[in-house]
C-alpha cells in the first residue's frame, strides 16, 4: 500500500490500514448482530461517503436485514459548510422499522442532526446511528451515536469512501492530509 498519495493540490499520508478498518467494522457488526438478533433492521447509509462501509458492514451481519440509501452533502474541499446541499430521501414505508443510519464519519454532526428528525418523521420503531469514524473534538450538535468504529483527531482524512473534492474514495486505506507549514 502507498505511504503517501496526492489528490488534486494536496498530499496525504497513510493513517489507518485496511486491516484496522475491517477490524473496527467487525466490532460494530458484532454489536449489531447481538442487538438485532431475531429482528430485521433497515440499514440506511448516507451517500456518498458511506458506500464502502455499508458494503463491508453488510457482509458481516448475520441477522436478516435490508438496505436503502439516502444522500447528503455538506462538505466543500476540506471544510464542512454546515449546510446540507443535497438530500435524496427515503421513498418507501419505514413505519415500524428498526432503522440503522450509517455514516462514514461524524464531524460537526450537522448532517445527522438534520437527517435523524426527517427519518423520525416517517415513524420508524427505532433509529440508531453507526459511524465508522468519529471526530469527537469537532462535534457541534447533540446527537447520540450508538456504534462507533474509530475515534480520530480533528484532521481531514480521505480514502475508504471519503473524498477530497470527489477524489480518493477508491483508496482501500485511510490517509491524513499533510499540512504544509
Ligand atoms: P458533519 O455534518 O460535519 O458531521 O460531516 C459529515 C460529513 O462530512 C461526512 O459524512 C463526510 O462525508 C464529510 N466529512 C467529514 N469529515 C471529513 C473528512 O475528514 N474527510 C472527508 N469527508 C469528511
Ligand atoms: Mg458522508
Amino acid at each position: 500500500m502507498p505511504q503517501t498519495v496526492t489528490l488534486g493540490d494536496k498530499s496525504f499520508r497513510l493513517y489507518i490500514s485496511e486491516e484496522q478498518i475491517l477490524a473496527a467494522i467487525k466490532q460494530i457488526a458484532d454489536k449489531i448482530n447481538q442487538d438485532f438478533h431475531g429482528k430485521c433492521p433497515l440499514i440506511v447509509p448516507v451517500l456518498n461517503g458511506s458506500f464502502m462501509f455499508a458494503s463491508d458492514l453488510m457482509k458481516q451481519l448475520t441477522c436478516q436485514c435490508q438496505i436503502t440509501f439516502i444522500k447528503a452533502s455538506s462538505y466543500k474541499g476540506t471544510e464542512s459548510t454546515g449546510q446540507l446541499t443535497a438530500l435524496i430521501g427515503i421513498n418507501e414505508d419505514i413505519s415500524g422499522r428498526d432503522v440503522i443510519i450509517l455514516e462514514d464519519i461524524i464531524d460537526t454532526g450537522h448532517t445527522l442532526a438534520k437527517i435523524i428528525p426527517s427519518i423520525r418523521d416517517l415513524k420508524p420503531a427505532s433509529v440508531r446511528v453507526a459511524t465508522l469514524l468519529f471526530k469527537p473534538k469537532a462535534l457541534k450538535t447533540d446527537i447520540t451515536i450508538d456504534y462507533t468504529g474509530i475515534e480520530i483527531p480533528n484532521e481531514f482524512i480521505v480514502g475508504y469512501g471519503l473524498d477530497y473534492d470527489g477524489l480518493g474514495r477508491n483508496l482501500k486505506e485511510i490517509y491524513q492530509v499533510i499540512e504544509l507549514v
